[in-house]
This record gives structure tokens, C-alpha cells and sequence, in this order.
């Protein structure tokens, strides 16, 4: 029996796409994650023929970086869209922070709309990314992506919330994942907002189909890090939140997957904690910053777009 982790390792073969080579192959799986020695010749010719691994590519894959074992891999693509690609059962976690249309489009602040400093000529409604339509349905249709390429019996997902969308969609992650607890992001400092000024927004913990537990009790579901100014991305979230979800569901050699990738906070995230990343972004803003960061930080260990740690007290999480 040849364990898929071995080949991973030995063979410097993305798990993603040794997976997607599987599934398409119809490779029957042993206990799991063994292969027969009946099958593991096809599995050696295909790591072996490079053709048949560009063929094997996603549509969309527009960066793949893999340096010291860790393995990198991004997407241009609309999420729902890039999730259907992903082999089931492929991923450990999901972190992620969804651009939800709610916020945005029904309380206006200010000027005008929250990301109206970002407003750019030429772009959709002045507005400087796109929006995931945040409709039940388009919701339920992204879940049910999520529940499907997240591992059965281990996987663990964090989704990101801003008090609007929370009310409206947070209920449905409950038709698709067992909710563990709902985790408040304190920012620290103030932000807009004419009734109450907004300090905070929520990030849901689930688990598919099973109890694993995190790897501390002793944390807590107020995190208090610091929000970004004038940031290089709009929405661009502190390293430090999702080094936080990583750091409490991860082990070493994990998959997890960012579906709105932004700036790449997440895959800086998983990189510093020894994991593998598969992300995706729609819009070109993204990809271009995210790669550059993600190369210049597994090159040069610097984050070029959050020089500065948010983290305001001694961390409790990762030190
Ligand atoms: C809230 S931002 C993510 C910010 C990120 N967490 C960071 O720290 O930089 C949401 C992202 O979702 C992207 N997006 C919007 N609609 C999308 C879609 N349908 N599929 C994939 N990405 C989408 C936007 O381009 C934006 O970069």
C-alpha cells in the first residue's frame, strides 16, 4: 500500500492535484488514503508526464508556488465555480471572508457606500471589487461547494460575517455544518456607523459532520486584533485573524482553501503555520496583489502589505 501523504512528500506532487488526478482516474482508494500497488504504477507514470499534468490543471490556475514544502496554488474564478473543480473530500479547512453584496448595497454610510474610497473610474458601479450576491439561494449553492470538497470526518470552516449579512445568511450555515461557536473579531478601534459605530464583525465556526476538536481549550471567541488603515486592498483583513483559525484547527501538511482570496491574507496565514493553500479570487486586483505578496513572502519571509503585527496583548494563540 502507498499512503497518499507519502507521495505528497516524496514526490513534491500538489495533494490537490494528485486528488484530482484520483477522482478523474477513478483510483480506488484503500482505508482512505492508501493506494494499491496495482494502482500506484499509473499514479507514478502520470507525476512523472508533465503533459499530462498541465492537461490535469484547473481552468483558471494563474499561480502555483511551491518552496521548503510549501505548496500555493491560486485561481482566477468565481468561487462557487472554482469549489466545483475541487475533488470532494480534498480540503481540511476553509477560512475565508466572502465580499457579501447586503452591507453594501442597503446601509449607506457617509459619503456613500462603504468601499467608496475605493471607488475607481470604469469600474461596475463604482465599486472596486465585485460582490458574491448574498441571496439564500446563491448562498446555499456556495455551502453546499464548501460541505462537499471539506473532508468528512476532520474538516473545520470559518466564515467570515459583517453584523448585516450575519442576521440575513449566518442561519443557513447551520442547514450544512454542525456551528460550534460564533467568534467576535474585536478591532479595536472604531470604524463608520451612525448607530453605534461599527468595532467588530463575526466569523462562524462549524465542523462537517464531525466533533474534531481544536487544538486548545483555553481560547476564546472574542479575538481582539487590530484593523488595518488605508490598507493596499480594500477589505483587507489582518494576517493575524486567520493565523488565528489556522492556528486552532491546523496541523502540519493541511490543506485550506480561501474561495475569496482578496489580498491573500489567508495563504500568508497557512503559510505561516505549515500549511498548504488553494484559493481563489474573480477579480484581476486581487490576483495581482495576492501573488506578489505570497511570492515575495515565501522568497523573502516579508509581508510587502501588512508590515506590522495587529495583534494589541500578548497572543494567546500561536505563542
Ligand atoms: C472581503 S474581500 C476578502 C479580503 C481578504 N480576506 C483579505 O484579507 O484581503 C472579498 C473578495 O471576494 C472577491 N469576490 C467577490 N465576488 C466573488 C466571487 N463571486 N467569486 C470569488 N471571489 C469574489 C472580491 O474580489 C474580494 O477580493
Amino acid at each position: 500500500m502507498y499512503r497518499t501523504e507519502d507521495i505528497v512528500t516524496e514526490y513534491g506532487i500538489a495533494r490537490e492535484e494528485l486528488n484530482r488526478f484520483l477522482e478523474n482516474s477513478a483510483i480506488p482508494m484503500v482505508n482512505e488514503e492508501e493506494i494499491s500497488a496495482k494502482y500506484f504504477q499509473s499514479v507514478l507514470a502520470f507525476i512523472e508526464n508533465k503533459e499530462d499534468r498541465i492537461q490535469n490543471k484547473l481552468k483558471g490556475e494563474v499561480a502555483d508556488f511551491n518552496k521548503d514544502g510549501n505548496r500555493v496554488t491560486i485561481y482566477q474564478d468565481d468561487a462557487i465555480s472554482f469549489l466545483k473543480k475541487l475533488p470532494s473530500n480534498s480540503v481540511d479547512i476553509i477560512a475565508t471572508d466572502p465580499a457579501y453584496s447586503g452591507m453594501n448595497n442597503k446601509l449607506q454610510l457617509g459619503q456613500g457606500r462603504i468601499v467608496g474610497k475605493y471607488k475607481e473610474k470604469g469600474k461596475e458601479n463604482g465599486k472596486w471589487f465585485s460582490e458574491f450576491e448574498d441571496s439564500e439561494e446563491n448562498y446555499a449553492k456556495f455551502l453546499t461547494e464548501c460541505k462537499r470538497v471539506l473532508k468528512k470526518s476532520t474538516g473545520h470552516i470559518y466564515i467570515m460575517f459583517d453584523s448585516y449579512s450575519l442576521l440575513s445568511l449566518g442561519n443557513v450555515v447551520r442547514d450544512y455544518f454542525d456551528v460550534k461557536n460564533l467568534i467576535t473579531w474585536d478591532k479595536v478601534n472604531i470604524g463608520m456607523g451612525h448607530y453605534f459605530r461599527r468595532r467588530h464583525e463575526y466569523i462562524v465556526f462549524a465542523t462537517n459532520d464531525n466533533t474534531r476538536k481544536i487544538k486548545n481549550r483555553k481560547f476564546p471567541d472574542v479575538w481582539r486584533f487590530k484593523r488595518i488603515h488605508n490598507s493596499a486592498y480594500p477589505t483587507q483583513k489582518p494576517v493575524e485573524v486567520f493565523q488565528a483559525m489556522i492556528h486552532a484547527s491546523a496541523e502540519k501538511g493541511f490543506t485550506v482553501c480561501d474561495p475569496f482570496l482578496g489580498s491573500g491574507s489567508s495563504a500568508i496565514a497557512a503559510i505561516k503555520n505549515n500549511c498548504r493553500f488553494v484559493g481563489c479570487d474573480i477579480s484581476d486586483k486581487s490576483i495581482e496583489t495576492s501573488t506578489k505578496r505570497i511570492s515575495e513572502f515565501l522568497n523573502n519571509s516579508t509581508d510587502i502589505i501588512q508590515k506590522k503585527s495587529m495583534a494589541v496583548e500578548e497572543n494567546i494563540f500561536w505563542e
